[in-house]
């Protein structure tokens, strides 16, 4: 499904926000406290990680779910009928 790819490139991407965000911290903590702000450079990226994350980790329950239901069997326990 073409928004499972999108979800999917969109929490690679924000992968590398998140590290960009890490390292420009760090270099920041070199010439002392960072402003407050530079928190939100990894924080932001980290937040919609784990929203596009527990939405991919879900998709292969769903998928079960479905083709199980589909199928007659038990969706909870992803059965299939036999035929
Ligand atoms: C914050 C909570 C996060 C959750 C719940 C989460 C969850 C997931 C899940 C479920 C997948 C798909 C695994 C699969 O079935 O192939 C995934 C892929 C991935 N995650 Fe996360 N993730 C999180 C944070 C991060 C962070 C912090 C990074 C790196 C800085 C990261 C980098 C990646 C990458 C590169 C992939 C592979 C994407 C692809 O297939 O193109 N994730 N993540």
């Amino acid at each position: 499904m073409n928004l499972n790819k999108w979800t999917r490139q969109i929490h690679r991407w924000l992968s590398i926000a998140f590290t960009a965000g890490v390292i420009l911290y760090m270099i920041a903590m070199g010439w002392g406290q960072p402003p407050a702000w530079m928190g939100l450079l990894p924080l932001l990226p980290l937040i919609a990680l784990l929203l596009t994350g527990l939405y991919l980790f879900v998709l292969p329950y769903v998928a079960r779910a479905r083709n199980a239901q589909r199928s007659g069997g038990n969706w909870a326990l992803g059965e299939k009928k036999a035929s």
